[in-house]
């Protein structure tokens, strides 16, 4: 059943029902304190943190443990991509704006070239488009980021304009071209139906 427009206290439904989302190739699950050794890991390059609004360079361990710490209280729905259990790279909702809902992702270097941010944003836009009653979903990439624009049109977002945003990593602010999703679109297009939840 739809949930309306989460309120603060009820953004996260992931926190009472520790849902795993199953892809193709991927799992989708809650990041724990235990796995802030592997985030900061994967985070710390700069090609990551350069394409990021928020995340800072170099990532530290106290970065990433305060980054889960922060997800219980905070306005973000996140999940830990996982590919033979090995975490790979983080997939969320920025829930700041409660009618805009927000997607962002990355994936450590590693692990670019092979479609898997597609697929783990594919599987977090049916959850948000599942599970809360809003019509649109928004998201950005940075006018020199041509992977990301790739995956925002694969996944039916229509470009809405460049609007300057501030990168904490590159310490100045840059332009960025902004995308928007309808639940009409996501509707039609979701035959592309590759993810499960357990
Ligand atoms: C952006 C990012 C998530 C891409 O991850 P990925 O797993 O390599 O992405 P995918 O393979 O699913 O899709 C990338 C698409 O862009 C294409 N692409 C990659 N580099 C490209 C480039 N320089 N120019 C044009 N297209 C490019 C790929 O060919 C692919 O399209 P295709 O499937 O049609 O061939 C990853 O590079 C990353 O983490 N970057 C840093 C953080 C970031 O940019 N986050 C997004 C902003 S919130």
């Amino acid at each position: 059943m739809l949930q309306d427009i989460p309120t603060p206290t009820q953004l996260d439904p992931l926190e009472s029902t520790g849902c795993i989302l199953e892809t193709e190739r991927l799992a989708l699950r809650r990041p724990t304190l235990a796995d802030t050794k592997a985030i900061a890991h994967l985070a710390n390059d700069r090609r990551i943190a350069e394409m990021t609004r928020r995340l800072p360079h170099p990532y530290l361990h106290d970065h990433a443990v305060e980054f889960v710490n922060a997800l219980s209280a905070g306005s973000d729905t996140v999940f830990l991509i996982e590919l033979d259990r090995q975490p790979i790279g983080l997939v969320g909702i920025d829930w700041r704006e409660p009618e805009v809902p927000e997607l962002g992702y990355w994936l450590g270097v590693a692990h670019w070239g092979q479609g898997y941010a597609t697929e783990a944003a594919r599987a977090m836009i049916d959850f948000t488009f599942e599970e809360f009653a809003v019509e649109h979903l928004i998201s950005g990439a940075r006018v020199a980021n041509p992977a990301s624009r790739n995956i925002l049109e694969k996944c039916g977002f229509q470009w809405s304009g460049v609007e300057l945003h501030r990168f904490a990593a590159i310490g100045s602010s840059t332009p960025v071209d902004r995308f928007k999703l309808s639940r009409s679109v996501w509707s039609s297009l979701k035959h592309w139906g590759t993810s499960t939840r357990r």
